[in-house]
C-alpha cells in the first residue's frame, strides 16, 4: 500500500460534498488550521487538525507507518484545480491576428472572413495525431505546474470526421499518459466548415447521423458541446445536435451567450445540460432556466479579459441558485491562457466573488461541470488525493497576488508531481 502524509499544513481550505454547491453554500468552505492529510493508494484516507499521525510508529487513528511524508511548512493546501473548459488540442497558434484585434476587428468578423477558428481548423487538419499529442502534452505540463489536476478537453478544430476523431484519440492517449485527468468533449459544431456554407442542413445531419454515433460508439467522448452564437449555430440547431448527442449517451454542454445572447442559456436549462459556458451576456431568463435545470454556469473570466468584453453576471447567478464554476477556456484565439491562478484573481477582482466562492468555483463546481464531483474537487476521505501546496499562508493570499506561479507542490492521485 502506498501512503502519503502531508503534515504541518498552515491552512487547509476546501469545499465539501459530492455535487455542485449553489447559492450561499458556494461560499461555505471548510478551513482547518495546523492540519494534516493522510492518503492511501491515491485516495484521501483521513485528515485532521493538530498532531499528525507519526510514520513508522503506528500512532494516529490508523497508524501511518511507511508513509512518505511531506512537510507543508505552514503553507495553504487546497484541492487540485479543475479546469472545466479547455480547447486543449489544436495545430498552430494565432499570434498574427493580434494586429487585427488591436485595430478593433470583432472576433465574429475575423471568423466570418475565414480566419479565427477556421484558420486553426486548417492548421489542425494538417497536423498528425502525434504532433497534436506532443503539443498538447506541453500545455498539460504547464497547467499541472499551475495547480490543475483535472481538465476537460474539447475537440472542435477538425470539423470533419477524420480530424475530429484524431483529436479525440490524442486526448484519449494523453489521458492515459499524463498525470492530469482529462474529460473528453466532442465539439464538432464549433463552426460551419466552409465547404458546407451553402448547406448548413447537410452539415448538421452529418454530425447527428454519422459523426456523433461514431464518436460515441468508439467511446471517445463523454460530452457533446456546440458553439451557440450569432453567425455560428442557432439555438434550434444547437438543440438538435445536443439531443442527438444525448441519444447516443453524450451529456450536454453549451457555449452560450459569449458574444450575443441568442437563447443558449435558456436551452441549456431546458435540455438538462450539465454546464453552460461563457455566459458573458447571459439574460435573466437564461439564469432562471439554468437554476431550474440544475445546469452549472462555467464562467471564463480570462476570455472576457482577453476579448476586452464585459464580465459574466456571476453574483446574479449565485443569488439565483446557479452553481458557478470557473475555467481558463484555453484556446488559440480568444484565450491562449493555461493558468487557473489568473482565473482565481479575475474571479475575485472582476466578478467580485469572495475567495471562498472562488475556491469552490475552481475545484468542486469545476468538477461538477464535467461530471467528476463524486471523485474530486474537495479534500474529503474517499476522494482522489489531488492537492496543491501553495507558496501562500492562506486563501486570501492566492486571490490577492498577481502574475506569479504560487503553486509550490502539486500532488496528483497521492503522488508529488
Ligand atoms: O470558447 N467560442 C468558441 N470557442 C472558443 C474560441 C475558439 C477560437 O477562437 O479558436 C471560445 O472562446
Ligand atoms: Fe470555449
Amino acid at each position: 500500500m502506498e501512503r502519503l502524509l502531508i503534515k504541518n499544513i498552515g491552512m487547509l481550505a476546501t469545499p465539501e460534498g459530492r455535487e455542485a454547491r449553489r447559492g450561499q453554500e458556494q461560499g461555505r468552505i471548510r478551513i482547518l488550521k495546523n492540519a494534516w492529510i493522510l492518503a492511501e493508494d491515491g485516495l484521501i484516507r483521513a485528515l485532521g487538525e493538530g498532531e499528525a499521525p507519526v510514520p513508522g510508529s503506528g500512532q494516529g487513528e490508523d497508524g501511518a507507518c511507511g508513509a512518505e511524508v511531506i512537510d507543508a511548512q505552514g503553507c495553504l493546501v487546497t484541492p487540485g484545480l479543475v479546469d472545466a473548459h479547455t480547447h486543449l488540442i489544436f495545430g498552430g497558434w494565432r499570434q498574427y491576428e493580434m494586429e487585427q484585434k488591436l485595430k478593433g476587428v470583432p472576433y465574429l468578423e475575423i471568423l466570418a472572413s475565414g480566419g479565427g477558428i477556421l484558420s486553426t481548423v486548417r492548421a489542425t487538419k494538417a497536423a498528425s495525431e502525434d504532433e497534436l499529442y506532443d503539443k498538447a502534452k506541453l500545455a498539460l505540463d504547464e497547467m499541472l505546474s499551475f495547480g490543475t489536476t483535472t481538465c476537460e478537453a474539447k475537440s472542435g478544430y477538425g470539423l470533419d470526421e477524420e480530424t475530429e476523431l484524431r483529436m479525440l484519440r490524442a486526448i484519449k492517449r494523453l489521458n492515459e499518459d499524463h498525470p492530469i485527468d482529462l474529460v473528453p468533449t466532442f465539439l464538432g459544431a464549433h463552426a460551419l466548415p466552409p465547404e458546407f456554407k451553402d448547406d448548413r442542413e447537410a452539415f448538421i445531419s452529418l454530425l447527428c447521423d454519422k459523426v456523433i454515433p461514431e464518436v460515441a460508439g468508439q467511446g471517445l467522448a463523454e460530452y457533446c458541446d456546440v458553439f451557440c452564437e450569432s453567425g455560428v449555430f442557432t439555438a434550434e440547431e444547437t438543440r438538435r445536435i445536443l439531443l442527438a448527442g444525448q441519444k447516443h449517451g453524450l451529456r450536454s454542454k453549451v457555449h452560450a451567450d459569449e458574444i450575443e445572447a441568442i437563447g443558449g442559456s435558456q436551452l441549456a436549462g431546458e435540455i438538462g445540460a450539465v454546464s453552460a459556458e461563457h455566459l458573458i451576456v447571459c439574460p435573466d431568463e437564461g439564469i432562471e432556466s439554468m437554476a431550474k435545470g440544475g445546469t452549472v454556469a462555467c464562467l471564463l473570466p480570462a476570455t472576457s479579459f482577453y476579448l476586452g468584453a464585459t464580465f459574466a453576471p456571476a453574483r446574479k447567478m449565485i443569488e439565483a441558485g446557479v452553481p458557478v464554476a470557473m475555467a481558463t477556456d484555453f484556446n488559440p484565439g480568444s484565450c491562449p491562457c493555461l493558468n487557473m491562478q489568473l482565473v482565481i484573481n479575475l474571479g475575485c477582482l472582476r466578478y467580485r466573488l469572495t475567495p471562498e466562492e472562488v475556491l469552490t468555483a475552481v475545484t468542486l463546481n469545476g468538477a461538477a461541470a464535467c461530471g467528476r464531483a463524486a471523485s474530486r474537487g474537495s479534500i474529503e476521505p474517499g476522494k482522489l488525493c489531488d492537492l496543491v501546496i501553495w507558496d501562500a499562508p492562506d486563501l486570501n493570499y492566492i486571490c490577492y497576488r498577481l502574475g506569479s506561479n504560487l503553486a509550490k507542490q502539486v500532488i496528483k492521485t497521492g503522488k508529488p508531481v
